[in-house]
């Protein structure tokens, strides 16, 4: 791949035949730099880790584009890492560091100073949204039926 992509996702897209060994880079450098982050993720295979990678791309790349479209979606998924007590800026900011040098890393060239801006966009939407969403008021025992009732994550 040598020319820039022109949008973010033109450049997702075309690098989802390198997905597997993109997502292994990207664990291998978070768990490298936070290894306790690795027991949170300790019950996933390869395909969960990559299904959970690609719904966290998917919904950052989205709301790069069409913020107002994945708010609720991202609201949801805030409060389901605040239950698991997983969520602090520096991991935030860990984790989109480590998100960009894994794609960049694979997209070569591809990836310009567009691509860049676009990216840095994309996740800062995404991370405000993710600290701005307040705890959930109901205890646990009132969530059951939701996401919120499932068992704390080790670790
Ligand atoms: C904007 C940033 C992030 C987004 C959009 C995001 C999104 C996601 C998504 C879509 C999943 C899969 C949920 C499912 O099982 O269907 C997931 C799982 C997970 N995320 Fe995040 N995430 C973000 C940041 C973080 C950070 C900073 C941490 C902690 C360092 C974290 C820890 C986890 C863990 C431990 C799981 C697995 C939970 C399980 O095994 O059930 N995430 N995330």
């Amino acid at each position: 791949m040598h020319e820039p992509a022109r949008t973010l996702d033109v450049l997702i897209d075309q690098l989802r035949w390198k997905r597997p060994e993109l997502v292994a880079h990207f664990y291998g450098r978070l768990f490298g730099r936070a290894p306790e982050l690795e027991d949170l993720f300790g019950g996933s295979d390869q395909f969960e880790l990559n299904r959970k990678f690609a719904g966290a791309l998917l919904v950052i790349v989205r709301a790069g584009r069409e913020p107002g479209g994945v708010e609720a979606h991202l609201v949801d998924l805030a409060r389901d890492h605040q239950h698991r007590g997983v969520i602090t800026a520096e991991r935030l900011e860990l984790f989109g560091e480590c998100m960009a040098r894994s794609i960049r890393h694979y997209a070569g060239e591809a990836w310009g100073e567009d691509i860049e801006r676009q990216w840095q966009a994309a996740f800062s939407a995404a991370a405000s949204l993710f600290l701005a969403t307040p705890q959930p008021l109901a205890a646990p025992s009132e969530n059951v039926g939701t996401d919120a009732h499932r068992e704390p994550l080790r670790g």
